[in-house]
């Protein structure tokens, strides 16, 4: 990823950021996930009075990517107020899209940026071997 790109999808998560449907927790996420073709895909977390049903930034911007027919992750930005790191279902529906080493931008408001990577945040994530034509 040139800096360039780095630079697209950190903005790209601050924007979907501004987004967030938030009320009940009051911390708004924004996620930025760039797809092995190039295209950018982004969301944020929205909430519900049911708190369950509530979903993150990540995997929000992850399903986009898959809905709009890209299988292979490259890289995921995340914004929050403090730079935090996804959450544990989030590393892990990364996991299942990942194409090699899967690089993590954690933003913050301040204009913080800390590069990680999936490995790093979930060394041993779960993954069932598919067949290339898996669909
Ligand atoms: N949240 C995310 O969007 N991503 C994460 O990785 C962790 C948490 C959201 C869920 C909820 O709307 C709010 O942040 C507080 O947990």
């Amino acid at each position: 990823m040139d800096s360039q790109a780095r630079s697209a999808l950190i903005e790209a998560a601050r924007a979907a950021r501004t987004n967030a449907y938030a009320p009940y927790s009051v911390y708004q996420v924004g996620a930025a996930a760039l797809a092995s073709d190039g295209r950018v895909f982004s969301g944020c977390n929205v909430e519900n009075a049911s708190y369950g049903l509530s979903i993150c930034a990540e995997r929000n911007a992850v399903f986009q990517m898959v809905a709009a027919g890209a299988r292979g992750l490259v890289a995921v930005a995340v914004a929050t107020r403090d730079g935090a790191a996804p959450c544990g279902a989030c590393l892990q529906v990364m996991q299942e899209f990942a194409t090699g080493e899967v690089v993590v931008l954690l933003a913050g408001e301040d204009g913080s940026v800390e590069e990680t990577s999936l490995a790093a945040l979930m060394p041993r994530g779960f993954s069932l071997e598919r067949e290339e034509s898996d669909v």
